[in-house]
């Protein structure tokens, strides 16, 4: 049984097997739709669609931990991500653990540097401080990994949906291709 970490300080331990039980006990749920990512693809999503989910855990000024669920599926030959973010705070940096599916996080720096990280079922990829970061489900399962992240790193949202990310994410005829 996962003891959350808001309910007392207390180890806690999410696998592969258990995160169901970290889902339904989380205290916090977002919801993104096609309407909620409108201006991020290339072509416009439907609005209803369910793109992805986060749920997440309280702490007290440690590590804040946060599930995604990235549905499969596309707009237009775009695959389905999140809407990525820099940390306000330049000096918090962040951890993603894959437990199901097969995706990718790309990042770039306000500089202009670029690199992604594929990601498949127990794969960790690390994201370094300074770095915006966006998952990308490139699989026809859904993409499921836990984030650990400062408490304190702030989100920086309005930096990406005014300029975007430089690399993007397609089908091309069958082919994952980083643009
Ligand atoms: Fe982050």
């Amino acid at each position: 049984m996962i003891i959350m970490p808001d309910e007392k300080t207390w180890p806690v331990s999410i696998t592969p097997d258990n995160y169901p039980e970290f889902i339904s006990k989380s205290s916090k749920h977002l919801t993104r739709k096609g309407e909620d990512l409108a201006g991020y693809f290339k072509e416009e999503p439907e609005p209803e669609v369910l793109i992805y989910e986060v749920y997440e855990a309280e702490t007290e000024g440690h590590i804040k931990m946060a599930l995604t669920v990235l549905k499969p599926g596309k707009v237009g030959n775009e695959f389905h991500m999140t809407k990525g973010h820099y940390h306000e705070d330049d000096k918090a940096g962040e951890a993603y653990v894959c437990f199901r599916g097969q995706g990718m996080v790309i990042m770039q720096t306000r500089e202009g540097k670029t690199d992604e990280i594929p990601l498949k079922p127990g794969g960790l990829a690390y994201i370094p401080p300074g770095w915006a970061h966006r998952t990308i489900n490139t699989g026809s399962d859904e993409f499921i990994m836990l984030a650990l992240y400062p408490e304190t790193s702030g989100h920086d949202y309005d930096s990406i949906q005014e300029k975007g990310f430089i690399k993007r994410v397609f089908d091309m005829d069958g082919q994952v291709q980083v643009i």
